[in-house]
């Protein structure tokens, strides 16, 4: 009798604790503002909801027991934080989100390998990523407006979207990805920034500006657009890739533009692009050659100051034909091949020795040689369909040729 009067009372505790800390790691919110919040999550093995830091957190806050998180981390706008950790955490089932943390400066995840979608912007402070265990899987990942000078710690190998843009101090980024499914997008971001696709087969669309160099060795096939603009590279080599675009739909472009150290394209097994083929802007680029290139689905927009174009294997031009160069070219092949042969379907211009140039439907041609014969009618099939897919992913290319 003694003895249960005391025993009840113990086990009444026990229970109340162990309801408690269940309750505690099952609500849909935990909401952490301090280290003392934090380590009443110590006891859990995961968090089943989501994780908000709230903006009043300041210092060091270190979560440490959780395994998991079952949404999503977020950390947003807590402006005197300077350091997140966790020694626990290996899986962020949502959004790991951290935005707008001005003094943030460490930010430390020993264990973690897998979050369904990071996303950290304007994190002004925070030099370096301690990502030691590295994060392999993530479908996206989106790293804006950070001072990261190298991403070390995030090396997935599948992707759907990767957007990496406004990071000034970001000078490499080599990515193990075997295919991404969405896009890639780099804009912004160190001067000279160089790119590294060691292990990339396949892309949705990619879109290159303002990098210093690209490496994509194994790339065979773009399913939507791929664009350089405004890149400092020195020259562009896909060896292996054979299609960009979808040449039955008249979707997905190819565009070089405004790249003004380009000297060398060299897509020696690309044939196939299912939206237009552009080349614009590249100041020093002399030659331009696409010894495989047979089907185009939309239009052959070349401008610049090169010689006569190599597309020996052409077949198939479903849009129009503008070539405009500054140097003398000759267009006679080309001719015939818009005239006779139906090679070339849509409007045809070719000219040398221009004093300007410009691309379709910003100008037209004048000087010595310019010549335009329009095979199909209205709203001229230079590939603007196509390019309205193609605007949303490398933007400017709709109106470029509209
Ligand atoms: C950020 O937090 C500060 C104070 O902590 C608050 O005044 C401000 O409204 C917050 N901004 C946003 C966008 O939440
Ligand atoms: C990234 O992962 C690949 C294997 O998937 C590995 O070969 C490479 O060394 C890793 N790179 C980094 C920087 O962790
Ligand atoms: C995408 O790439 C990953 C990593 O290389 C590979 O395991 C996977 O099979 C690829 N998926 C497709 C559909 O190509
Ligand atoms: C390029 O393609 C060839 C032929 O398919 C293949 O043997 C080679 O390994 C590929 N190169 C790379 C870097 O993927
Ligand atoms: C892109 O093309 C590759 C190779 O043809 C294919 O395996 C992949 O499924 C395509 N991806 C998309 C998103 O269409
Ligand atoms: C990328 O290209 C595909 C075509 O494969 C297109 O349908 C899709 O909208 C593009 N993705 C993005 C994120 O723009
Ligand atoms: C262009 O680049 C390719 C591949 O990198 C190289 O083989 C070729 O010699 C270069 N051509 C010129 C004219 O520099
Ligand atoms: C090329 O540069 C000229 C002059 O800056 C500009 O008007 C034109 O739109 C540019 N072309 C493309 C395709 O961006
Ligand atoms: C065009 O290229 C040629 C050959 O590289 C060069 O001599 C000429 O100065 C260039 N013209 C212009 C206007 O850039």
């Amino acid at each position: 009798m003694f003895a249960q009067t005391i025993l009840l009372p113990a086990f009444a505790i026990i229970t109340a604790v162990a309801a408690q800390s269940a309750t505690i790691c099952s609500q849909p919110t935990a909401t952490i503002n301090s280290n003392a919040d934090a380590s009443q999550y110590s006891s859990c093995s995961s968090i089943s909801g989501d994780v908000v830091i709230g903006s009043t957190a300041s210092g060091i806050i270190q979560l440490d027991g959780p395994e998991t998180i079952g949404g999503d981390l977020t950390i947003l706008n807590a402006t005197a934080l300077t350091s997140f950790s966790s020694s626990s955490i290996a899986q962020i089932k949502g959004t790991f989100h951290a935005e707008d943390l001005t003094l943030l400066s460490t930010l430390s995840m020993s264990v973690l390998t897998a979050v369904k979608t990071i996303e950290f912007i304007s994190l002004p402070n925070l030099g370096s990523l301690t990502f030691s265990s590295v994060v392999t899987e993530a479908n996206s990942v989106t790293v804006s407006n950070t001072f990261l000078s190298s991403l070390v710690g995030l090396n997935v190998t599948t992707v759907q979207t990767l957007q990496i843009d406004n990071n000034p101090h970001l000078v490499e980024f080599t990515s193990q990805a075997g295919n991404i499914s969405s896009a890639a997008v780099f804009d912004a971001n160190g001067a000279g920034l160089v790119v590294s696709f060691p292990s990339l087969t396949w892309a949705a669309n990619l879109t290159f500006r303002d990098v210093g160099s690209v490496a994509l060795p194994s790339l065979q096939v773009i399913n939507g657009s791929l664009g350089f603009y405004e890149n400092t590279l020195s020259s562009i080599s896909c060896p292996n890739l054979t299609s960009v675009g979808d040449f039955a739909t008249g979707v997905g472009s190819l565009a070089f533009v405004d790249n003004t150290q380009l000297t060398n394209i060299s897509m020696n097994a690309l044939k196939s692009v299912g939206g237009a083929d552009q080349i614009a802007n590249n100041t020093i680029l002399n030659g331009i050659s696409f010894p495989a290139l047979v089907d185009v689905g939309g239009a052959i927009d070349f401008s610049g100051n090169f010689t006569t174009p190599q597309l020996p294997a052409l077949g198939n031009v479903k849009g129009g034909f503008n070539v405009e160069s500054k140097q003398a070219i000759d267009c006679d092949s080309f001719k015939a091949e818009a005239s006779s042969s139906g090679v070339i379907q849509g409007k045809f211009v070719c000219a040398g020795s221009l004093s300007t140039v410009s691309s379709l439907g910003s100008g037209t041609a004048t000087g010595s040689g310019a010549t335009a014969t329009g095979s199909k009618g209205a709203a001229v099939s230079y590939g603007i369909n196509e390019a309205a897919a193609g605007l949303s992913v490398l933007g400017g290319l709709l109106q470029m040729l509209l």
